[in-house]
C-alpha cells in the first residue's frame, strides 16, 4: 500500500513539487512557476522534498553568494564581523528568514537597487533546541538585492571548537576549526542552512599574525594579519569551513598537499602520499576533479569525525595516521565526496544516503584500484559486520535508507545505515548490471546532477530511466523500493565476504577451543584488517580473563597505537569485563576525541559498575572534546547510570 502510493507519487506529482524545494542554484530561478502549483503533496504530513530543519523561506528567496568579513579573536574565542548575502527572489515576499544558533546579531542592513545601505529592524525567534533561532528580516523583493548581518558567535558554538595552546601539538598557539555538517553552519554564520540551497562564497579573515587561516576555498594572503578566500563554485552551507592555528603546508604534487601543525607535517605527508594517485583514479572513472586543488588539513585529535569533505580541503583526524597507510580509506572516502556529496548533494538530511552511500561505494572502488581487490573486499566485509551489529541496537525505523527524520536532530539519527546499506545497494546494482554499465551510469549521474542538490525521488527517477528501463528485466522497481524504503536488509542481499578472513576465523576458533596457544598462532603475515577481524569477531560475553590476558600479553593489544585496533580491543575487553585495560583506556579517552572511537566505549562503561569511573574520566577529558562530542556525552552522563546506556 505504502509503496504503491509512493510509486504513484514518484511518477506524477513529485517531479513538480521537487523542483520547488530542491536545486535552488546560485543565480538560477526555480524552473517551475510556483503560483501555478496546487497544494503540495505530502507524505506523513510533511511536504515531500522540503527540508524540515531550516527556517529559511528558500522557495521565496535564496542566497546566491555570501561575503564574510570576520575576525578570529583568540582572546575572546569569538568570530566577529559581518556577512553580506546576495539574494535571488523567486516569489513576491516580504521577508528573508535565516537560520542562526546562539548568534548575537548587532545590526542588519539592506542594500537597495541604487546601492545604498539602510539599517532595518529584525527579530530573532525563541531558540529551538534542534533548529536554533530564526532571524527574520523585513525586505522588499522589488528593491533589495543584498542584506548585511553584523554579528558575533557565542562562547561555545556547536559548529566551532576553540583549543588552548596547551591542547595543541605545538603548545605555543591556540587553534580553532569549524564542523558545519549537518546543521551547525548556522552557529557561526547567519545563513540559509539547508543543503537545498547552493551559494558561492568569499571571505576576508583577520587574526593574529602568528596564526595561519585556511578555508574550504581558494586562498590568498593579503597581509600578515589578513587572508582572503574565494569559492567560485556554488556549494551548500554545510561545506563552508574554516580553521586557524599554527599551520604549515607541504605539497604532495601540484594540485594536492597537506596542512598540519609543523610537528605533524612529515608523518602526515608520508601516510597520505597516495592522495594524488587517488585523485587520478577517481577522476578517470567518475569524470574530472572539478574543484581545482585537493588538500588535506590534519586537525587535532579532538576533531569529532574521521574526516569532513570540505571542498578543496578535506578535514582529517590524526587518529588514522597509523604509520603503515592501513587506515587511508578515510582519504579515499573524503576525496570521493568531491563527486558524491559536493558535486551532487543531498537536498535534505533525509537523503544523506545519497551522499554517504555513494561515497562509501566510490571510496571502496578507489581502494580496489589503488591497492587490491582483496583489501577492498576486506573493508567491505568489515563494514558489513559492523552494520549487522549496529542494526541490532538501532530503532528499526532508522534502518531505512530514505529515513523519516521529521524535525529530529540529524546528529541523533546518525548511523552506519546511509553509509553501508547505501554501499550494499550500489554494489547490488553493480553486480546486477555489470561494472561496464554501472560505472557509466554513475559517471553520467554525477555529471547530470553536477552542482545540484537532489532528493531520493529524483535519484530514483534518474535510476529508472537510465538503468532499470534501459536494461530491462535485470532489477525491478520493487527491489529498488525494498532497498530504499524498507527497514533492515533485503532478503535477497548477497553479503560481501572476504576469503582473506577464512583462515583468521579458523585460527580464532582453534585458539578459543584451547587447541593452540596465542603464541603459536600464525600471525606474522596478518594485515591490520585481519587483526581487526580476529578481534572483533571474538565472543562478546564470557571470554574468560585468562584468555584475554593471554592475548594481551602475547600481542600487546592494550596501548597499541593503531587506533582502530585499540578501539576493537577495548570494546572486546569491556564487553568481557577485562578491566586490566582501564588505565590505558583512560589515556586513550584523554588523547582522542573522535566520536566514533570514544562514545561507544563510554556507553559500555556507563552501563556497568564503572559508571562513576567513566564519568570521572569524562569530566576530566571534557574540556578537550568538541562541543558536539560534549553534547552526546553530557546526555550519557546526565543522571541515572542505566537510563542512557544505549544512547548515542
Ligand atoms: N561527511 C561525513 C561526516 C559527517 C556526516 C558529519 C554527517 C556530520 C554529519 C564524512 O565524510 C564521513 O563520512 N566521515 C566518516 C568517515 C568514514 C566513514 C570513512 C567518519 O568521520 O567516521
Ligand atoms: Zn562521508
Amino acid at each position: 500500500m505504502m509503496s504503491s502510493l509512493r510509486n504513484m507519487l514518484l511518477t506524477t506529482v513529485l517531479p513538480l513539487t521537487l523542483s520547488l524545494f530542491t536545486s535552488i542554484h546560485a543565480n538560477a530561478a526555480p524552473n517551475v512557476d510556483l503560483d501555478k502549483l496546487d497544494t503540495p503533496s505530502t507524505e506523513m504530513g510533511q511536504q515531500v522534498g522540503k527540508d524540515t530543519l531550516t527556517y529559511a523561506n528558500y522557495d521565496e528567496v535564496s542566497v546566491s553568494h555570501i561575503d564574510l568579513s570576520l575576525t578570529v579573536d583568540f582572546d575572546k574565542n569569538q568570530l566577529l564581523g559581518d556577512a553580506i548575502l546576495d539574494l535571488v527572489w523567486h516569489k513576491a515576499s516580504k521577508e528573508l528568514v535565516l537560520d542562526t544558533r546562539e548568534l548575537t546579531i548587532n545590526s542588519v542592513s539592506v542594500q537597495n537597487k541604487s546601492g545604498q545601505w539602510q539599517n532595518v529592524p529584525f527579530s530573532l525567534s525563541k531558540a529551538d533546541k534542534v533548529k536554533g533561532a530564526a532571524l527574520r528580516i523585513p525586505l522588499n523583493h522589488e528593491n533589495n538585492a543584498k542584506v548585511k548581518v553584523s554579528y558575533h558567535t557565542s562562547n561555545n558554538p556547536s559548529g566551532i571548537q576553540w583549543l588552548t595552546p596547551q591542547q595543541t601539538l605545538g603548545k605555543q598557539l591556540p587553534f580553532m576549526f569549524s564542523q558545519s555538517q549537518a546543521i551547525h553552519a548556522r552557529s557561526w554564520i547567519p545563513l540559509q542552512d539547508t543543503p537545498a540551497v547552493r551559494q558561492t562564497y568569499s571571505a576576508t579573515i583577520t587574526t593574529d599574525k602568528a596564526i595561519t587561516v585556511v578555508m574550504s576555498a581558494d586562498r590568498q594572503v593579503l597581509s600578515n594579519t589578513q587572508t582572503q578566500f574565494s569559492m567560485p563554485q556554488a556549494i551548500p552551507a554545510y561545506l563552508i569551513a574554516i580553521a586557524a592555528g599554527h599551520l604549515k603546508f607541504a605539497p604532495l604534487n601540484n594540485i594536492s598537499g597537506i596542512w598540519a601543525e609543523p610537528a605533524m607535517l612529515d608523518k602526515a605527508s608520508k601516510e597520505f602520499s597516495d592522495t594524488p594517485k587517488m585523485i587520478k583514479i577517481a577522476s578517470k572513472r567518475y569524470g574530472d576533479y572539478r574543484w581545482g586543488r585537493y588538500d588535506l588539513l590534519i586537525l587535532p585529535p579532538s576533531f569529532p569525525f574521521g574526516g569532513m569533505e570540505n571542498p578543496r580541503l578535506s578535514f582529517i583526524t590524526p587518529t588514522v595516521i597509523a604509520g603503515d597507510k592501513s587506515l587511508v580509506s578515510l582519504i579515499a572516502h573524503e576525496l570521493a565526496h568531491s563527486w558524491s556529496g559536493n558535486l551532487v548533494t543531498n537536498a535534505t538530511w533525509r537523503d544523506l544516503w545519497l551522499n554517504e552511500g555513494f561515497t562509501t561505494y566510490v571510496e571502496n572502488r578507489i581502494m580496489e584500484d589503488l591497492y587490491s581487490r582483496d583489501r577492498a573486499l576486506m573493508e567491505q566485509t568489515i563494514g558489513y559486520s559492523e552494520l549487522l551489529a549496529e542494526l541490532e541496537e538501532l530503532p528499526p525505523q532508522d534502518s531505512v535508507l530514505h529515513i523519516a527524520l521529521g524535525e529530529r536532530d540529524p546528529d541523533d539519527a546518525f548511523s552506519g545505515v546511509p553509509y553501508v546499506k547505501g554501499q550494499l545497494f550500489l554494489v547490488f546494482l553493480e553486480q546486477k548490471f555489470g561494472r561496464e554499465h554501472f560505472d557509466a551510469f554513475v559517471k553520467d549521474y554525477f555529471n547530470h546532477f553536477a552542482f545540484q542538490s537532489i532528493t531520493t525521488a529524483q535519484f530514483r527517477e534518474y535510476l529508472s530511466f537510465n538503468l532499470l528501463n534501459k536494461y530491462p528485466n535485470v532489477v525491478s522497481e520493487a527491489e529498488v523500493d525494498t532497498w530504499i524504503e524498507d527497514q533492515g536488509l533485503p532478503s535477497f542481499l548477497v553479503p560481501p565476504n572476504s576469503h582473506a578472513f577464512d583462515d583468521i576465523d579458523i585460527q580464532r576458533q582453534t585458539w578459543l577451543e584451547g587447541n593452540i596457544s596465542a603464541q603459536a598462532l600464525n600471525t606474522k603475515t596478518w594485515t591490520v584488517h585481519q587483526w581487526l577481524r580476529f578481534i572483533s569477531e571474538m565472543p562478546r560475553i564470557n571470554l574468560n580473563q585468562t584468555k584475554l590476558a593471554e592475548l594481551d600479553s602475547t600481542f600487546h593489544l592494550t596501548g597499541t597505537n593503531n587506533n582502530e585496533i585499540a578501539f576493537a580491543w577495548y570494546s572486546l575487553a569491556l564487553d568481557n569485563r577485562y578491566y586490566t585495560v582501564l588505565p590505558a583506556l583512560k589515556q586513550y579517552l584523554n588523547e582522542i576525541g573522535r566520536r566514533r572511537l570514544i562514545v561507544p566505549l563510554y556507553q559500555k562503561l556507563a552501563s556497568t559498575e564503572h559508571y562513576d569511573w567513566a564519568k570521572d574520566v569524562y569530566l576530566n577529558a571534557r574540556p578537550g572534546y568538541h562541543p558536539q562530542t560534549q553534547a552526546s556525552l553530557d546526555l550519557l552522563f546526565a543522571d541515572n547510570p542505566m537510563e542512557h546506556s544505549h544512547r548515542h
